[in-house]
């Protein structure tokens, strides 16, 4: 038997070195094991058997190295030799990730499909409690994960959290967010982690608040909420009690007035710099507060998986504005409109058709980015008429501050997010449209339209229109 010694129960670098290594040395899987111990690097812990003369140095295809990343966060103790059984049967049936049917192939994505199940918990599920210490204000949360999670989860949280310095307590390991660099420690238990706060007192009340008993389905809810969560989340020591009330408060709630916002959340919210949009009739009388406001956000559910609200930029004062769709993967990551391939295509036709971008508020119809993941990838989603809808507020609070004269929208969203009804662009582009508010709008089409025509003939007409519709807008300053 050779044993390879990993350096960690999460260590993928080292299962993979030691797999090739024992592929290429011809071990088979009942030969082959592996444990994890201090000091291992994929080593072995009695040498191999030189590598066979035929044995010729191998690729697998991707998608085995993408499931196999996740299958190693299993919590299961064979997954390693689960994953070197694969990785040896590849060599024979190189189609082999293809036959979903096959036991151990579905095996490891039932696998893949829990630890990705755990990641979407932890993201939902960890709850920050705050403490001070000597350097100020930090936030701690204690988390279980179903699987080995947290370092797979942790850049989400330095995404959503950035400026909150912040730890993730794990039993398997820690996550550390200080504002530029995330760091990993090692296990810790529940002791570490405060218990209680004001903020916790908080949630507990507005989550009681919100909880609707007439919607209320246990079974779904367990399966959204599953019991092991439910000691590390201050609400769920609610639950039962608001369960239990639920018949007795849905009569209630249909006799009830219309609840008082709750004002100990509406002043700690505020605190954390996020109640502008919630208060009623909140408008914002400068860009700065509109930006701010933007990120406490929840008029539709886009806001979750965007890394920030990106409003749009240029001169108080700008008489040309430009309205795109959304941000993009970039722009959601940079913060700013227009910055990624569409921005390029953007600038260089707007320096073709003489207009200085620096003179142009640029922004979108819709302040978040709205995609669904792929792999590592982030896609692209349009975003619904409802979404529009809910962001027109946003977009018209920039309108009323910058009061352009002239508005181009790129694209169908735009031209809905501006002129409140859907549009043929391609039928009613490039003439001045007339706006309630005096200015005149321009359709035309979104810059990622040109990137994504194929012939080049076609693309360089389509960019001529482009160019010719800026001018228009250009023309009617
Ligand atoms: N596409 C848009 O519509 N807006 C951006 O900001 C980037 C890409």
């Amino acid at each position: 038997m050779h044993v390879a010694v990993l350096g960690g129960e999460t260590d993928f670098e080292g299962w993979r070195k030691a797999a090739r290594a024992l592929r290429l040395a011809g071990v088979p899987p009942e030969r082959a094991a592996f444990r994890v111990g201090s000091g291992g690097d994929g080593l072995f812990d009695e040498s191999l058997p030189p590598s066979s003369t035929d044995a010729a140095p191998f690729s697998v295809p991707k998608a085995f190295v993408d499931l196999a990343q996740d299958v190693l966060l299993h919590r299961s103790g064979d997954r390693f030799d689960l994953l070197y059984r694969l990785l040896w049967r590849l060599g024979s049936e190189s189609e082999l990730m293809k036959i979903v049917t096959d036991p151990e192939v579905a095996d490891a994505f039932e696998r893949a499909k829990n630890v990705s199940r755990a990641s979407h918990k932890m993201k939902a599920f960890v709850r920050f409690r705050q403490v001070e210490d000597d350097t100020g204000e930090h936030w701690v949360a204690w988390f279980e994960p179903a699987h080995r999670v947290v370092e797979k989860t942790a850049p989400f949280f330095a995404r959503r959290f950035t400026s909150m310095r912040w730890s993730i307590l794990t039993p398997d390991g820690s996550a550390f967010w200080k504002g530029e660099a995330l760091t990993f420690g090692p296990p810790a238990t529940r002791e570490m982690a405060p218990t209680e706060d004001e903020i916790e007192e908080v949630w507990k009340t507005y989550y009681a608040s919100t909880f609707n008993p007439a919607r209320l389905k246990t079974r779904t809810m367990q399966g959204e909420m599953p019991r092991r969560y439910w000691k590390n989340l201050p609400e769920a020591a609610l639950i039962p009690e608001l369960v239990a009330k639920s018949a007795v408060r849905t009569e209630a709630m249909v006799a009830a007035p219309a609840p008082e916002p709750n004002a100990r959340l509406a002043r700690t919210l505020s605190r954390m710099n996020r109640d502008q949009s919630f208060e009623e009739g909140f408008v914002p009388s400068t860009l700065g507060e509109l930006d701010q406001a933007v990120q406490a956000c929840r008029r539709c559910p886009l806001w979750r998986d965007a890394t920030q609200g990106v409003c749009g930029e240029g001169p108080r004062r700008a008489k040309l504005m430009i309205v795109g769709e959304q941000p993009g993967d970039q722009e959601d990551l940079a913060g700013h409109p227009f910055v990624g391939p569409a921005g390029r295509v953007l600038d260089a036709a707007l320096e073709e058709a003489r207009i200085d971008r620096e003179d142009v508020f640029v922004t979108n119809a819709v302040k978040h980015f709205k995609h669904e993941p792929r792999g590592k990838r982030r896609i692209h989603k349009t975003p619904a008429v409802s979404e529009v809808s809910a962001c027109r507020w946003w977009l018209d609070a920039e309108r009323r501050l910058v009061k352009p004269k002239v508005i181009v929208t790129l694209g169908g969203t735009a031209a809905l997010g501006v002129l409140g009804r859907k549009v043929a662009v391609t039928k009613e582009r490039g003439h001045g449209l007339d706006l309630a508010d005096g200015a005149k709008a321009v359709l035309t089409v979104h810059p990622s339209y040109l990137l994504r025509i194929p012939d080049a003939a076609a693309k360089a007409a389509e960019r001529d229109r482009f160019v010719a519709d800026l001018e228009r807008a250009r023309a009617l300053l």
